[in-house]
């Protein structure tokens, strides 16, 4: 069965000691608790190889936002799925709308991303959305189904069982306009079901499909409590301890 996931993305916050601090006083509030959903956080890379020094036991599953799409060599500023998992990170988030949108990350080069993450044991969190004119023009499923075949459907259902979903409507990114449930439930059947066509229902039935965009503590059980969402890429409220604990404790 599929694993229920809340995933924080810190994207471009916190410095070092920050970092730090916070994954210390999660895992202590995680400690006391009986939790029922992964914990990750994905941080920016210079914080993931001291935080899993620093962290004990995998309550706090750590994870990049992002990784080259080559293997290695003169690439000056990037950084490989291979030193990703060096860190002791296990997750990487891929095809973020933020990549997309300002790095000019294609679908084509987040296919070579998910390969070598893959190749790297680490699992992809791989995100799809569409933009507001999209939506208001009806065409979120067709964008959603393109960016899922041109990056993902080469993968053998093998290594296609490895990754996880992430359905970010780019228009409910960092604005406080949350998708409904209603609107989050329709796509993540729709996206499910584009995987059952092309492989099976056990391996659709069997990948995690997380929502994110303005998820926070208010709305995190409602989202939740819908079949095909199994769990939230948080962003904004995933900074402070005090936010993103409810989201957590929302399973
Ligand atoms: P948000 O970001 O929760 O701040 O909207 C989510 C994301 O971009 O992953």
């Amino acid at each position: 069965m599929r694993k229920n996931i809340v995933a924080g993305n810190w994207k471009m916050n916190k410095n070092l000691q920050e970092g730090l601090d916070f994954a210390g006083e999660l895992q202590t509030v995680l400690n006391g608790k009986k939790i029922n959903c992964d914990v990750v956080i994905c941080t920016p890379f210079i914080h993931l190889a001291l935080i899993n020094k620093q962290k004990t036991g995998n309550t706090v599953k750590l994870g990049a936002q992002n990784c080259a799409d080559k293997v290695s060599g003169a690439y000056t500023g990037e950084v490989s799925a291979a030193m990703v998992a060096s860190t002791g990170a296990q997750y990487v988030i891929l095809g973020h709308s933020e990549r997309r949108a300002y790095y000019g990350e294609t679908n084509a080069i987040l296919k070579e991303k998910v390969k070598l993450a893959l190749e790297n044991n680490l699992i992809p969190i791989f995100c799809i959305g569409e933009v507001l004119e999209e939506r208001e023009a009806g065409k979120q499923n067709q964008v959603v189904k393109t960016q899922i075949e041109e990056a993902l459907f080469e993968l053998s259902a093998e290594d296609f069982g490895k990754i996880v979903l992430a359905y970010e409507p780019v228009w409910a990114i960092g604005t406080g306009k949350t998708a409904t449930p209603d609107q989050a439930q329709e796509m993540h059947a729709f996206i499910r079901q584009t995987l059952v066509a092309k492989y099976g229902e056990k391996i659709a039935n069997d990948t995690s499909i997380l929502y994110g965009g303005s998820a926070n503590a208010k709305n995190a059980k409602e989202l939740f409590s819908n079949p095909d969402v199994d769990g939230g890429l948080i962003g904004g409220a995933s900074l402070t301890v005090e936010a993103f604990m409810p989201i957590i404790e929302a399973f």
